[in-house]
């Protein structure tokens, strides 16, 4: 299977994605990244695709006259790799109408909380500034909402006392890049349904 992966910063989870099928092989783990796509330039994710050799692309809002002409620029440069599954790794742009009738339902997103707890760009800090005790990451798959799509996993990240947003990011982001890595694979291997807002894996 073809994924293309979208980030906005560090690109950790893309990382992730990178050494887990350079480890594996393409075969074992079903899928191979094709290219890689960002909201804006000069991010480490766009950095570690190169030095991974992949294809890349750029599409800025600032450069498109309506938001409707950069969803349709940043749907054309997706769909110009042939992807199966295209997979939103810290990618911090809601998709509009064109977009999602081309890739809904194979688009994947992580969001760093418990869906539907904490959506939106602070999931982390909202978390934190709400006392919770309990946090920690959703893949699911996108929909014409934020963060509102039909979830494949979650995982559960402990709140500490002395966390700030940071650290406890960090601590998230190791949960979520396995279980990114694991998702996206079963999703390449096996195929899977969405049926409602229930996912069945095959
Ligand atoms: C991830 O925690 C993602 O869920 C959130 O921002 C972080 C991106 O990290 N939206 P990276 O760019 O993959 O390192």
């Amino acid at each position: 299977k073809r994924l293309v992966v979208l980030v906005s910063g560090s690109g950790t989870n893309l990382q992730a994605l990178l050494d887990a099928i350079a480890t594996i092989g393409v075969d074992a783990y079903g899928a191979e990244i094709v290219a890689v796509g960002a909201d804006r330039g000069d991010i480490e994710g766009l950095a570690r695709a190169e030095r991974a050799g992949l294809p890349t692309f750029v599409c800025r809002v600032k450069d498109f006259g309506t938001r409707e002409e950069w969803d349709t620029a940043l749907a054309e440069a997706v769909s110009a790799h042939e992807p199966d599954l295209v997979v939103s790794a810290g990618f911090m742009k809601i998709v509009g109408k064109e977009f999602l009738a081309r890739f809904g339902g194979r688009f994947v997103n992580t969001h760093p909380a418990l869906l539907p707890s904490f959506p939106g760009a602070h999931g982390v800090r909202d978390a934190l500034a709400y006392g919770a005790r309990v946090t920690g990451c959703t893949v699911h798959f996108v929909d014409d909402g934020v963060d509102t799509g039909p979830i494949i996993a979650q995982g559960v990240v402990e709140i500490r006392d002395e966390d700030d947003e940071s650290a406890l990011h960090e601590r998230i982001k190791e949960v979520e890049r396995r279980l990114l890595v694991e998702v996206v694979g079963r999703l390449a291997r096996n195929g899977y349904r969405i049926e409602g807002r229930k996912v069945v894996i095959q």
